[in-house]
């Protein structure tokens, strides 16, 4: 049996210190087979090892966003590094931009350095990469092209935010979008777009949870038992059954994150 595979979700968030056990343990029976917790700020990169050690499903994507890319030392840098050769990291993650919190030009800048120094580990430890890309479309696709150019593993552009025209230029360099539930809001027209748009064969279902959670539970906590409605919505969009979207991301999850199982 097919099961969800959510590719990107924050475990170790603090919204879930209260009841992280028995929502983890409900995922088997929601219908959820894997998921990929994914680091964000410094401290969860602890916090990511220990859920992935616990949690035979859990596996991990190691990185620092660019929120915290300021913060960030050789140390850091090293740390990832490291992280990246336990048995159950399958990615590089979340690096990438976000000029929408962050808008002056030196701050831009060290995001730069960051992400850059992260697809360069991504490369040299040969894990794919998951970039977070926010108001900086431009800067985002001009440093990614430059390293698929010169050969990366793979790669997921995750909470795919722009036009159907950036979409194109990913897929064609072979990388996979991650859709949330922003594909189930009234106002996420231009997702919808590019969810119609891209083959199947590139698209990856992820919660960001506690983020991001789907309508009819817009702005609550979000969890991967709610993927089911994002589901829905790719295969309303799509003209195909609900299973063939969980089968379909599922299969292209393992085919991209899993071929390091043997490492
Ligand atoms: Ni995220």
């Amino acid at each position: 049996m097919h099961m969800i595979f959510d590719t990107h979700a924050h475990y170790d968030d603090e919204a879930f210190d209260e009841d992280r056990e028995e929502l983890l343990a409900a995922m088997n029976a929601g219908g959820i087979g894997t998921i990929v917790n994914a680091c964000a700020a410094i401290d969860g990169l602890d916090k990511t090892v220990a859920l992935m050690e616990k949690y035979p499903f859990i596996y991990g994507a190691v990185g620092v966003h660019p929120d915290d890319a300021d913060k960030m030392t050789d140390e850091t840098l090293d740390r990832i590094r490291m992280l990246c050769r336990h048995e159950k990291t399958v990615a590089v993650g979340e690096i990438g931009l976000d000029y929408y919190w962050h808008k002056e030009k030196e701050e831009h800048r060290i995001q730069q350095d960051m992400f850059r120094a992260q697809m360069d580990i991504a490369r040299e430890e040969k894990l794919p990469f998951m970039v977070h890309s926010r108001e900086a479309a431009e800067d985002t696709l001009q440093i990614v092209r430059e390293y698929v150019k010169d050969g990366m593993y793979g790669g997921i552009i995750h909470c795919f935010s722009y036009s159907k025209e950036i979409a194109r230029e990913y897929l064609n360099m072979g990388l996979y979008l991650g859709i949330g539930g922003v594909v189930t809001f009234t106002n996420g027209r231009k997702l919808k777009e590019v969810v119609e748009y891209a083959p199947l064969s590139q698209l990856l279902l992820e919660t960001d949870c506690p983020y991001l959670a789907p309508k009819p539970h817009r702005g609550k906590r979000n969890s991967s038992l709610n993927l089911p409605l994002v589901v829905a919505a790719i295969a309303e969009l799509k003209g195909v059954s609900e299973e063939t979207v969980i089968r379909v991301t599922e299969e292209n999850a393992k085919k991209l994150l899993m071929k390091t199982e043997e490492k």
